[in-house]
């Protein structure tokens, strides 16, 4: 086992590929951040504990897992929390309809209760099977219970999890060397951080990122652009982010990167109004190169064997194809405004639509096959069109379809529109074990109750996104005079989009929160969503919990779904606030929270201190936010809040703030700036509040 950095060990086997997460990898482990997670700086799963062996159809490894360990992670997996007895297939798919691992975003990542996590550094479809089979013979001494004659298919077939100290089975095809990389904790927590800041650390993202965004109707034209985008100042809706859809091009499927200036003549003035109103603006795209396009000749000669959509798939693993798609991207769209891109289709389909995408027996340039680049595409894609803003020197906040390992310094949110709301919420919970972030986007809504109940989950997600995309008018003024959940009638369109205006308000109120949670994932690994078996991984009861997740440090979010009206929430140990009636709530145990169609079930940790913003349409450019810290408890714990230009890369030589928030004995609270950051963004601490009474739960 060889020591890789503070609490990060490698076993290798063999001649490991050519073309894996860990060797094609661009950014930088941070070491000293690694250093600075303490642990016991002893492996956590020893060299004798692995077994494996070469075969004609690849390599067959065995890891221990003991009776009572609970497996996590494997990327954005949308039909499952725990994967302990599931079998699990790395391969990317869109819309994957079963739990059998094909995710946007799968991660040959796994981390346990038991407190370390694994890395398979592979870009194969590598197949996981967590605790599911017992070797030959292992069962008989087992004793043998009375014989039921079962008839459900449940009974018959059920999930294949085996009892006991058992093993987690990889069986990794075509490679014959491979390397495992082994995080330490102590804790699931600790390995996940390890595992972010081994792949470079989190991203970063501009603070207008975490604002609302809204994408409007994909064959819009000028004016309906400037309808919505106006119509949203005026009705003082917060929305910061502006995103086309496909019509913007002159080709969409596949791309031609290029504005369609039949609808959009003389875009460049429309960009200008649209900048002159404070929005970012974020274009939609894929990779597909069509024949059209002035990137073609260029691409040609580096791009697969195969096309898509009558595209060019280009090969971005070989630095040529990567500049050429980067310096377009610069010259076009960066150069002129774009703050970020919307990178679409990436994750090929065999499910949902027809099938498409290139044959795993593609051949590219750099020595991939289809297979590999598969599962590669989404980060190279990433890297691809990051690198005109680093060029720039401005931060993005973009979109990606699909994503592997190492993602988390990529400032890229996954996202698809085709899923049910509960799976939405368990994409949240999910993602924070593989460094990944998710946003449940709003498409479209059945009703009011279901807009409403869509929109809370988002405020409260690592995006706040609209995407109406297939709808001409804002989702609040698509619904009709109709009965809400607890069947009043409501007023019409403008008292839900002023439902919808106070809960982006309340997102505008989080985002100084949100921007450490950001930072604490950047520096420290920490990822600012997470499951609650992540941050309480003693108490069994958070182990399978799959629709209430962690925001940052000290709020627990439970988000509701049309056609409830009441939800049970589990709080942890500790005592908790009702982050609306600060009413306290003791942990250990389940409520019942049935809040009201206006709100959504948040608790805050209690002896928290709470930074909320005064709400603004947009971010901005300059101005820090003006903040009242809520104070909970009785002995409300020192914070920090992160502060900086929240547009460069200036933080990276250290140009930033942290704020010490205390409460000491007495009536009020103290703010300590220490750093270097002295520009226009820096906040004002406005008021502090004291939320001490001693209600019980109501
Ligand atoms: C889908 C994507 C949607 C929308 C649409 C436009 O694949 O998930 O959000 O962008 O393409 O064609």
């Amino acid at each position: 086992m060889e020591k890789i950095a503070n609490g990060v060990w490698r076993w290798r086997f063999g001649q490991p590929e050519a073309h894996t997460p860990v060797t094609m990898r661009e950014k930088t482990l941070q070491a000293e951040a690694l250093e600075r997670l303490g642990c016991e700086d002893r492996p956590p799963v020893s060299q004798g504990d692995i077994e494996v062996k070469a075969t004609p159809r690849g390599l067959q490894l065995e890891l221990p897992l003991k009776a009572e360990e609970h497996v996590y992670g494997f990327g954005l997996q949308l039909h499952r929390v725990d994967h302990t007895g599931r079998k699990k297939v790395i391969r990317v798919n869109s819309d994957p309809v079963a739990d059998t691992g094909d995710s946007h975003a799968p991660v040959p990542f796994y981390v346990t209760t038991a407190g370390y996590g694994v890395l398979v550094d592979t870009s194969r479809y590598v197949t996981f099977y967590c605790g599911t089979n017992l070797r030959k013979g292992a069962s008989e001494h087992k004793k043998q219970e009375a014989k039921k004659i079962g008839t459900s298919e449940i009974e018959l077939y059920g999930y294949q999890v085996s009892e006991g100290d058992r093993t987690l089975v990889i069986d990794i095809p075509a490679a014959q060397g491979i390397d495992l990389y082994i995080f330490e904790g102590p804790g699931m927590k600790q390995a996940v951080q390890r595992y972010n800041l081994f792949s470079g650390g989190g991203c970063l993202p501009p603070a207008w990122g975490l604002g609302m965004w809204y994408r409007a109707y994909s064959a819009a034209k000028v004016d309906d652009v400037m309808r919505l985008a106006e119509g949203f100042r005026k009705d003082r809706m917060p929305v910061d982010v502006f995103g086309f859809e496909p019509g913007w091009q002159t080709k969409a499927y596949s791309c031609s990167f290029v504005w369609d200036e039949g609808r959009f003549p003389d875009h460049e003035a429309m960009l200008d109004k649209l900048y002159g109103m404070s929005y970012r603006v974020n274009l939609w795209e894929h990779l597909f190169v069509h024949p059209s396009s002035p990137m073609y000749p260029d691409l040609k000669p580096y791009s697969g064997s195969y096309e898509v959509w009558e595209g060019l798939v280009p090969d971005l693993a070989v630095k040529e194809a990567k500049d050429i798609f980067a310096s377009h991207h610069r010259s076009e769209f960066v150069d002129k405004g774009i703050a970020g891109f919307k990178l679409d289709e990436c994750d090929s389909s065999d499910f949902v639509h027809s099938n498409w995408s290139f044959p795993d027996v593609t051949e590219f340039p750099s020595g991939m096959d289809g297979e590999q680049m598969h599962n590669q595409l989404g980060i190279l894609y990433q890297a691809a069109i990051e690198a005109p803003f680093e060029a720039a020197g401005r931060r993005t906040l973009s979109q990606v379809r699909s994503s592997g390992a190492l993602a988390a310094p990529y400032p890229f949110v996954l996202y698809s529109d085709l899923y049910d709301h509960k799976v939405f919420i368990r994409g949240v919970v999910n993602c924070g074990f593989s460094g990944l972030l998710w946003s449940p986007e709003v498409r479209q809504a059945d009703s009011s109750e279901d807009l409403i109940r869509r929109i809370q989950t988002a405020v409260f997600s690592p995006m706040a996104l609209l995407n109406c995309w297939r709808i001409p008018n804002p989702p609040w003024m698509q619904v009709e005079r109709e009965k809400n959940v607890r069947g009043e009638y409501m007023d019409g369109y403008e008292k839900i989009r002023d439902i919808c205006r106070a809960l982006f308000e309340v997102r505008m109120s989080l985002i100084p929160y949100l921007y450490t949670s950001y930072a604490k994932y950047r520096l420290e690994g920490l990822p600012p969503f997470r499951a609650l078996v992540m941050d309480y991984s003693d108490d069994p009861q958070t182990f399978g919990i799959d629709d209430a997740y962690m925001m940052g440090d000290s709020l627990l979010v439970a988000p509701m779904v049309k056609g409830e009206t009441e939800r049970s929430v589990y709080l942890p140990k500790g005592n908790w606030r009702d982050f609306w009636t600060h009413e306290r709530y003791e942990g250990g145990q389940s409520y019942s929270c049935s809040p009201g169609l206006e709100r959504i079930p948040v608790f805050v940790k209690d002896n928290s201190l709470l930074p909320l913003a005064k709400p603004m349409s947009y971010v901005g450019e300059s101005g820090g936010f003006e903040i009242t810290v809520w104070a909970y408890g009785d002995a409300p714990e020192p914070c920090v809040l992160y502060e900086d230009d929240g547009v460069s890369f200036d933080y990276r030589d250290g140009t930033y703030n942290w704020v010490r928030l205390a409460w000491p004995q007495g009536d009020s609270g103290e703010a300590v700036r220490n750093g270097t950051y002295t520009g226009d963004a820096v906040n004002r601490i406005v008021g502090w509040e004291r939320i001490a009474h001693e209600e019980g739960a109501g």
